[in-house]
């Protein structure tokens, strides 16, 4: 039986967002990159623990109509919040339950994927045995199960500043009045002892953690993260042994780019020259500690498929993968062409490869077929499938592409999705798309989007706008000296946002 007393997340729900890494076939396509068979994400069964208010699990049943989603939680609050939304949104292939994990049994069901975010580190040992029997017990033959979790040693660093609050606080007191005292102290204590003009009070090491927490600030993040009584991060190596005791094998990590690194970067290769891993779990045990890693995603398997996971990686696995990027092409007035990536940064191509697989990356603004992909390349540049399969390696490895198995990506009816104007209109500027991404909204784009509805008319969005603008719920740059400048102005606005909105997947 769920506890029925008030829980930590009943008093402060959790921060939701969609967990892109979750995504079915995102985890497949890790599953094809090691030859190992998957169950097909379109009519997957999918198990959340832990599932929070359900924003995950609701995201993917939305653009998934054929698979099966159930989710679980101990917060009755968040569970009510989650059938309340999938109500709103006629889900009918996503079910909720007020749960804890241990009360699951194999008779709860088989599923293809189970997913526990944001859990395993912050639950009693009892706990975490039972989310592993779990992935081992509920699991299909060729499921995929999911785990994360906080890891040494990179947060050992941050534990400082978690000792901080509970060297300020007692523990009995309630969680947001010690986040509320805790954070106030860290203002004061970082303000005021800049002022001493010789060596710094403030230890360097603590001071940059304190910086770290009043720049993230989110409460619903940092009361469970410093706050709440569990929090155990543990070495990558002490997983695997859990993890191998339980029955299950590790697949590898939900971002792929994590697995790829030794190989890619050459700093790295260099280093892994010196200091040789024996296997991919050593590789990125050794990547933990060099780059200080604080979070893992685990992908794990039923043990007896061990044997099945071909570890000798070559980009030869693209060739079964669709690929998509949000790589921003830009060309200025002299012609020069740059490209950038939200995550990689700016980045350096060479002709005509390079360029080539840049341009055509561009414009995978979706989950786009390897094959769509190679042929647009070979136009372009004449190089072959192998060479845009190396670049897309090393693009992999710089975390500039994402992957995906068999994704089901449906054609949307025209006018934004339910889920979307479900999200707005719950005052959310973030949802998300069929690839399972956060798509952040801005302020013009959350209040254009509601007026997107269905078979919307350009004309009747620009008087939305009007009377809006008229409202002062606004401003336009420059200030329209008419009402034609205006309309005009406006309905540049509306294709603008409309287009955007496209784009990513959240409009029709
Ligand atoms: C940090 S939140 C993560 C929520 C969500 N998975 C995410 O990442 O956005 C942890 C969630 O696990 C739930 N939880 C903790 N212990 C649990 C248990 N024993 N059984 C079921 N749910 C539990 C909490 O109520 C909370 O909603």
């Amino acid at each position: 039986m769920a506890n029925q007393t008030l829980s930590a997340y009943d008093q402060i729900p959790y921060l939701a967002n969609p967990l892109p890494q979750t995504h079915p076939s995102r985890l497949a396509a890790v599953a094809s990159m090691f030859a190992l068979s998957f169950a097909p994400p379109k009519n997957a069964r999918v198990l959340e623990l832990g599932c929070a208010s359900g924003i995950n699990l609701l995201g993917m049943a939305h653009f998934m109509p054929e698979a099966k989603f159930v989710g679980i939680d101990l917060s009755i609050v968040q569970i009510h919040e989650a059938q309340r939304r999938a109500k709103a949104i006629n889900a009918e292939n996503v079910t909720f339950h007020h749960m804890g994990i241990e009360d699951i049994d194999a008779n709860f069901g088989e599923f293809d994927y189970v997913l526990c975010h944001g859990v395993y580190s912050w639950v009693p040992p009892s706990t975490q045995k039972a989310i592993l029997r779990i992935c081992n017990e509920n699991l299909s033959q060729d499921g995929i199960g999911f785990v994360s979790y906080n890891v040494q040693p990179g947060w050992r660093i941050k534990q400082i500043a978690r000792d901080v609050f509970w060297a300020l606080t007692p523990p009995e007191m309630p969680a947001s009045k010690r986040y509320e005292y805790g954070v106030a102290w860290i203002k004061d204590a970082l303000e005021i002892t800049a002022k001493e003009e010789q060596k710094p009070l403030l230890h360097q090491a603590l001071a940059n953690e304190m910086n770290s927490i009043l720049t993230q600030k989110d409460i619903r993040y940092l009361v469970h993260e410093y706050i709440e009584d569990n929090n155990e991060p543990l070495l990558f190596r002490e997983f695997l042994s859990q993890v191998s005791e339980a029955g299950l094998a590790y697949l590898g990590d939900a971002e792929p780019a994590s697995m790829v690194r030794h190989l890619t970067n050459p700093a790295l290769r260099e280093f892994f020259k010196t200091h040789p891993a024996t296997s991919m779990a050593e590789a990125e045990q050794a990547i933990d500690i060099i780059m200080g890693r604080t979070f893992r995603q685990s992908l794990l398997v039923k043990g007896i498929r061990h044997r099945q996971i071909n570890r000798a990686l070559t980009s030869a696995f693209f060739k079964n993968l669709h690929i998509q990027a949000r790589i921003a092409r830009k060309v200025d007035e002299n012609n020069q062409v740059t490209y950038t990536h939200p995550r990689a940064g700016q980045m350096n191509a060479q002709p005509p490869y390079g360029t080539a697989a840049l341009d055509v990356l561009a414009e995978a603004f979706m989950p786009t077929e390897f094959r769509k992909l190679a042929d647009k390349f070979t136009e372009l540049s004449q190089g072959t499938d192998d060479v845009f399969a190396e670049i897309l390696f090393s693009l992999l490895g710089a975390g500039a592409i994402e992957i995906f198995a068999d994704p089901y990506i449906p054609e949307l009816p025209k006018g934004a999705t339910p889920l979307a104007l479900l999200d707005v209109s719950s005052g959310r500027n973030i949802t998300s798309n069929a690839a399972g991404e956060v798509i952040g909204l801005d302020p013009l784009q959350s209040l254009i989007l509601p007026l997107l509805k269905g078979d919307w008319d350009r004309e009747d969005v620009i008087s939305h706008l009007a009377g809006l603008y008229g409202k002062g719920a606004f401003n336009i740059n420059p200030v329209p000296a008419d009402n034609e400048q205006m309309r005009n102005l406006l309905g540049n606005l509306a294709d603008k946002a409309a287009n955007a909105l496209k784009m990513m997947g959240v409009v029709g």
